[in-house]
């Protein structure tokens, strides 16, 4: 390859790989800016409505629990879906946000026969928030 098609080549590619990390940061509602969010008073009762009729129990989907703030923590058997301090890489916000290409991830899975409906982009904004302040 000539050495001005690889620079052309080079620029293409490092444009497309910018363009789609900024198309998956615009999919995220931004972090709400309330300050002292935690875990008992302010995501809980998200939590409690939206997700753990799966993830809770002696089956939990996912093997993930969220009905205790430790059971969030740990996370799923593959491993943790919260980054404390870093909520925009945190696999719950892509998941809830859409932000992931694979739509089995989504939560709540879409037409779930339980009928749980997505999350507000105002409930998105406050786990972003939580998890920004540290996951407490
Ligand atoms: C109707 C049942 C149901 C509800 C409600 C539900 N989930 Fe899930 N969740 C699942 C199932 C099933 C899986 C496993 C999906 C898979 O392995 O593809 C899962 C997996 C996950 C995962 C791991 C995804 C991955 O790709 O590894 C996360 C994170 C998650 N759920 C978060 C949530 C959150 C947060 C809520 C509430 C906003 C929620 N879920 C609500 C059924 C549910």
């Amino acid at each position: 390859m000539k050495i001005t098609n690889l620079i052309i080549v080079t620029l293409a590619t490092g444009f497309m790989a910018a363009t789609s990390a900024l198309a998956q940061d615009a999919k995220l509602p931004p972090a709400s800016d309330k300050q002292g969010v935690t875990y008992a008073t302010d995501i809980k009762p998200i939590f409690d409505a939206s997700c753990v009729k799966c993830h809770s129990g002696d089956k939990p989907k996912a093997h993930l629990k969220m009905d205790t703030l430790e059971g969030v923590l740990k996370g799923t058997k593959h491993g943790k879906i919260v980054t404390a301090g870093d909520s925009a890489n945190s696999l719950i916000v892509k998941a809830i946000a859409h932000a992931i290409p694979d739509q089995d991830s989504w939560m709540p899975p879409q037409h779930n026969k339980a009928g749980i409906k997505d999350l507000t982009p105002e409930q998105i904004g406050l786990i972003r928030a939580w998890i920004d302040q540290g996951a407490k």
